[in-house]
């Protein structure tokens, strides 16, 4: 028989003796003592109480009522003595239990459903990227098509096609970083003229974005790693007059039709003639500032007929063709555009300065 339906039998039923009453109250202490690791909170505790102590139906009113009152008077005063015991016992976790779930209610996180969520923080484009991308849409409406080429190159590509000589000055003006005597990472993105002539005969239309890197030691305005973006046009009767347009447009597309070009003459080996391409200063109409030094123009890319001897390294008939090539350095381009004035700033991931380019 249960220790729950004993209670329910008058004391002589269940036990003999005062050995026994003791067997009987360690029983349903025991039972107690399991029914309460069970009841964590307060609903809980409500129930479990109503069924130990409850007035009419509780169980230590039972034993109370059937065993306690039909003990025999030899065993009463033991028999009072573990009913009381045991009430107290009850009574006391109970109230002790009841605490500490109050406690954990309290420490307990509440969820707010009408808070925002937390914010997760977005990625932004970076302004080289941006800048370079607006870059190739500009010409792409004008009919070039995007390519790309291999940073690791060979000195075949970077120096030799385009005209630099083995033993030319022009080469340590380049600062090349090399990998072994014949393979260094690119100094420009003018190889890719070349490769791209290699495959695919003219008519030509390219630009060429990518990094390409320099033994330079980094401050306001070097950086061993930048991007360039070349570009070459390759096809009949393309004279200077369709370079000037060409840059004129795109510079007008880029800064805006307010600004003024100007073509000086310079020197590349892989074009004849060459030019360097400056605008009227962004930032002071050309009264003179710091950023132009005081000239009004601001040096911005490189740029030429495409030199014959460079068509000979990739059979490209001169009687026929003619062309043109430009080169750029985005952070250069993006440095103006967002008046940044150190191109490191580029390179530290620092968010709070990536974001407002979004
Ligand atoms: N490759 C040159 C440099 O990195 C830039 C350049 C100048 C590219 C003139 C050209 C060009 O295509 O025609 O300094």
């Amino acid at each position: 028989m249960s220790v729950t339906a004993k209670v329910n039998q008058p004391l002589a039923e269940v036990a003999a003796d005062a050995a026994a009453v003791e067997q009987l109250y360690a029983e349903l202490g025991a039972l107690f003592d399991s029914e309460l690791v069970g009841a964590r909170d307060g609903e809980e505790l409500k129930k479990l109480r109503d069924r130990w102590l409850g007035r009419k139906q509780g169980l230590l009113t039972f034993s109370n009522d059937h065993w306690l009152k039909s003990a025999p008077r030899p065993l009463k005063p033991a028999v009072g003595k573990l009913q009381n015991e045991l009430k107290t016992r009850v009574e006391q976790a109970l109230e002790e239990q009841a605490a500490r779930a109050a406690q954990s209610a309290r420490s307990e996180p509440r969820i707010d459903l009408t808070l925002p969520g937390p914010e997760r923080p977005l990625g932004a484009r970076h302004p080289v990227r941006i800048v370079q991308e607006e870059v190739e849409s500009i010409f792409r409406s004008l009919g070039y098509s995007v390519s790309s080429g291999p940073e690791i190159e060979s000195d075949y590509y970077n120096f030799e096609a385009l005209n630099f000589p083995s033993d030319h000055p022009a080469r340590d003006a380049m600062d090349t970083i090399f990998i072994t005597d014949r393979m260094l990472l690119r100094t420009h993105t003018s190889p890719n003229q070349i490769r791209i002539m290699e495959r695919t005969p003219p008519p030509l239309r390219y630009i060429v974005p990518g990094k390409v890197y320099r033994n330079d030691a980094p401050d306001a305005s070097h950086s061993p790693m930048f991007h360039q973006v070349e570009g070459f046009a390759v096809d009949e009767k393309i004279s200077f007059c369709d370079l000037k347009g060409t840059i004129d447009y795109f510079l007008k597309s880029l800064f805006g039709a307010a600004i003024r070009t100007r073509f000086r003459p310079s020197f590349f080996p892989f074009t004849e003639p060459s030019a360097e391409v400056d605008i009227s200063c962004l930032f002071c109409a050309q009264t003179g500032c710091r950023v132009c030094k005081g000239s009004g123009w601001i040096e911005l890319l490189g740029c030429g007929m495409v030199d014959p001897a460079v068509f000979s390294f990739v059979q490209v008939d001169t009687t026929q063709y003619s062309g043109f090539a430009f080169g750029m350095g985005v952070e250069r381009l993006a440095m103006l555009k967002y008046g940044v004035q150190d191109i490191q700033q580029f390179y530290h991931g620092d968010v709070r300065f990536l974001h407002q380019f979004r």
